[in-house]
């Protein structure tokens, strides 16, 4: 009997520390705490954010969006694959950058049109000295963008070029009537002009571009810019590179606001220039580097936008984020001028903080272009020959394509810290906005390496019925998609959130993005 009633009272004191701990981790606060306040919209996310960049470099043009009309192996529309335009048509790709980087300051356009076979030649200076054919020119690009439904942005060669050769390649490209470009256009086999709305003057002018002085480029920059109607096109200035606000600061003061409309900046996220790591082959020391080089980009958007302020408090002209991304060794065994570098779970974290870091300064900036498409760099897609992979980066982008147009939430929230050893970075990433529809939809990355963290959501000024989500996730950071195995990482339904008593708690895995839709 008395055993019984030892036993007994066991089972109720266990059955009552279960009780507790259940209420009190029911009743634990979530560390970080969102507040997003829905009936407070301001500015619209211009879709152009989520823009990306098409260089002749390496095999992005070649064997990544064109195999050439003669191709039978692989389905193309003339000459561009099938299978990149179906992806990037899923992605909605809203514009596309071409035909460089450095490469456009080496570009004569002249020379990529008419018959390929009287097309000439040239040394491809920047990109491991290989010959460029020419035959993917100004009529396939424009037709790319048109079949993808995307705006192209053509970079202008400025530092071998001429303004006289700029003209003429927005009057072929642009001009409705007769004129003697528009007619050298018909005869090439395009009746209609293109829509060519933004247009860059020059690439890293401070660079590859010319090593020029911002005071130098400016004046070159307007004797370009005169030639253009701003009502008509979007004239984007050649930026500063990183943390030069001198460059900023120089192009705001002496160009004319009526003769620009953006005004670039360019910010990679590398480890060492000198030692830039494997793309795969990462420990967590690399891995805390590069997320402290990619959160960077909000002190360098910040900073430039103060400047730009000064100069345009209306906020007319945009900051164009025209090259970003992660940039690594390239794949051993692969030319070093292609650039060709895997992509992991650490660029998907890369690409979350990066748009949510965008989307939260959508006041100032309206483009921005993911360093590069296929095949280079921080790629959305990989081909080898007839085979093609979607990057982690991609389904990043393709999550985040809700905040395309919509409108800017702003989202106030503590963070928690991700430390290594004596470094830290805050943990959580978020933004949020609200759709056409009256949706609303929040991005959040934990880029945390090993420990996951609980946000609550707490939406305010909003009845909502219905909470979904998609997650990208892995088990280790290093972990990316391979030719055999193409889809280890993909979206998938996200199932780690409930209801709390002002919104929605949500569990963020470690390195892992979610993008919730709440109506
Ligand atoms: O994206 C690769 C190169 O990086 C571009 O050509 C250049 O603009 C930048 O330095």
């Amino acid at each position: 009997m008395l055993m019984f009633i030892i036993q007994q009272r066991k089972r109720l004191l266990t059955m009552a520390m279960a009780w507790l701990c259940n209420t009190v981790l029911v009743a634990q606060p979530a560390e970080v705490t969102a507040i997003i306040n829905a009936d407070q919209g301001k500015q619209q996310i211009s879709k152009h954010i989520y823009g990306h960049f098409s260089e002749h470099l390496g095999r992005c043009i070649y064997g990544g969006f064109y195999v050439g009309t003669d191709n039978t192996k692989i389905p193309h529309v003339d000459g561009v694959r099938k299978d990149v335009i179906a992806a990037l048509k899923h992605m909605k790709i809203p514009n596309l950058r071409w035909p460089g980087g450095c490469f456009a300051d080496t570009y004569h356009w002249k020379d990529g049109i008419g018959p390929r076979s009287e097309r000439p030649t040239l040394v491809n200076r920047w990109w491991g000295g290989v010959i460029e054919d020419n035959s993917f020119g100004t009529h396939d690009f424009l037709n790319l963008c048109e079949e993808l439904g995307t705006e192209p942005y053509l970079a202008a060669n400025v530092a071998t070029g001429t303004v006289q050769e700029f003209i003429d390649w927005i009057q072929y490209t642009t001009h409705e009537s007769q004129s003697p470009m528009a007619e050298l256009r018909k005869k090439n086999g395009r009746e209609k002009p293109w829509k060519v709305k933004y247009w860059g003057i020059g690439n890293e002018a401070w660079g590859c571009g010319g090593n020029m002085t911002p005071e130098y480029y400016a004046n070159i920059y307007k004797q370009f810019a005169t030639f253009m109607d701003g009502k008509e096109f979007y004239r984007i200035a050649s930026g500063a590179n990183v943390a030069d606000y001198h460059w900023t600061e120089v192009l705001m003061r002496d160009i004319p606001k009526n003769l620009v409309e953006g005004v670039a900046l360019h910010h990679y996220s590398v480890i060492d220039w000198n030692n830039k790591g494997s793309a795969t082959e990462f420990s967590e020391e690399d891995y805390m580097t590069t997320m402290q080089r990619a959160l960077r980009m909000d002190e360098l958007v910040t900073r430039h936008a103060t400047i730009m302020d000064k100069y345009d408090p209306q906020k007319k002209v945009g900051l164009i984020v025209d090259e970003w991304g992660g940039w690594y060794n390239v794949e051993p065994g692969t030319n070093p001028g292609f650039l060709y570098q895997q992509n992991t779970m650490r660029d998907a974290m890369i690409a979350g903080v990066t748009l949510n870091i965008f989307n939260n300064h959508s006041d100032r900036v309206r483009m921005a272009n993911l360093a590069q498409t296929i095949n280079v760099l921080q790629a959305v897609i990989l081909t080898d020959e007839e085979k093609m992979l979607l990057t982690p980066t991609y389904h990043v982008l393709t999550m985040y394509n809700v905040h395309q147009d919509a409108t800017w939430l702003p989202v106030n929230y503590n963070n928690v810290d991700y430390t290594y050893k004596d470094k830290k970075v805050p943990a959580i990433s978020i933004s949020a906005s609200k759709d056409a529809t009256g949706a609303i939809h929040v991005s959040l990355v934990n880029i945390d390496y090993a420990k996951k963290h609980s946000v609550n959501v707490d939406l305010r000024g909003y009845d909502f019925k219905k909470v979904t989500g998609t997650i990208l996730s892995s088990a280790k950071a290093q972990d990316h998609n391979t030719f055999d195995n193409p889809e280890k990482i993909k979206q998938k339904e996200f199932k780690g959130f409930k209801a709390s008593k002002s919104g929605v708690l949500v569990d963020l895995p470690p390195f892992s993005v979610v993008v919730l839709e709440i109506k």
